[in-house]
């Protein structure tokens, strides 16, 4: 652990533009279940792929909208844990960091994160499945939907279409803009820090190798080894809020 330490110190002190790339397993330790971990209580005999759809929503809008407005909840029962902070210092310490997110929480913002890319959308921005409008949710939980899974989506204010989850379903294109931004800042950067994802998702997974060919250092914070380890000069097998404060205390480090 000392040699990355020590290694990451010398390019973190020296980083020009740093990116972090996260994953589910960021939120992990804040009591969300990762993606790909069985779903669990309400939900078990689901398959995240099968809810995760425009098809399931058009089928079923209630199943689909009471499976996002039950992780929606857990998202805001969680709590951001000291990785997330020690990523919000590393942003106040460094000449430029961008924050790239899989994750649909809002962890990062709530610990203090300033420049964080939703690369798979958001559960805090419902919209509009017809005109598109912002739809606007109240944080208090409407009460466990009936039958415990169904809950009818809300109508669009402006045109009384059924409100969908602000996510990236299976089959739907990242947002342009924001898969550009993080293109760009794969491109540009010189540190680049994967922390708690599988890397099995494109486009998002080819942004580290992106970043590898654009000459970044590379390195990467999972307990699990993942398909892309290869393009990693450090693979550190330790978790997000174990790992992130030590590199977070390097910044304060005399000398
Ligand atoms: P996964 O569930 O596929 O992977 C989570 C990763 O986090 C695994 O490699 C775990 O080993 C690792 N992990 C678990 N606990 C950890 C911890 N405490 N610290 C660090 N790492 C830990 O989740 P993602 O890779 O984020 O896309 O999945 C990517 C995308 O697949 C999701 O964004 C979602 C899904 O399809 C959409 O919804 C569009």
């Amino acid at each position: 652990m000392r040699t990355f330490l020590d290694s990451v110190r010398d390019t973190l002190g020296k980083a020009r533009h740093v990116v972090v790339f996260t994953g589910a397993g960021m939120s992990a330790e804040s009591g969300i279940p990762t993606f790909r971990d069985a779903l669990t209580g309400l939900w078990s005999q689901y398959e995240a792929e099968r809810l995760a759809t425009p098809e399931a929503f058009r089928r079923d809008p209630a199943l689909v909208w009471g499976w996002y407005e039950w992780r929606r909840l857990r998202a805001l029962q969680a709590q951001p844990h000291e990785g997330h902070v020690a990523l919000a210092a590393i942003e106040r310490h460094v000449g430029r960091m961008t924050l790239i997110t899989q994750n649909v929480d809002d962890l990062h913002e709530r610990a203090g994160s300033r420049e964080v890319l939703h690369l798979h959308g958001s559960l805090h921005a419902p919209r509009c499945s017809r005109c598109g409008q912002a739809h606007a949710l109240s944080t208090v939980w409407p009460g466990e939907p009936e039958g415990g899974r169904r809950l009818a989506p809300p109508a669009c204010v402006a045109c009384a279409a059924p409100v969908r989850p602000g996510v990236v379903w299976f089959g739907e294109s990242l947002p342009a803009d924001v898969l550009q931004r993080a293109a760009a800042a794969a491109d540009d950067c010189d540190l680049w820090i994967t922390v708690g994802t599988s890397g099995l998702v494109y486009p998002a997974a080819e942004l580290p190798q992106r970043a590898a060919r654009a000459g970044a250092q590379l390195v990467q914070i999972n307990p699990q080894a993942t398909p892309l380890d290869d393009w990693y000069a450090h693979r550190l097998r330790s978790s997000a809020a174990t790992v992130l404060p030590q590199i977070a205390a390097l910044l304060h480090e005399p000398g």
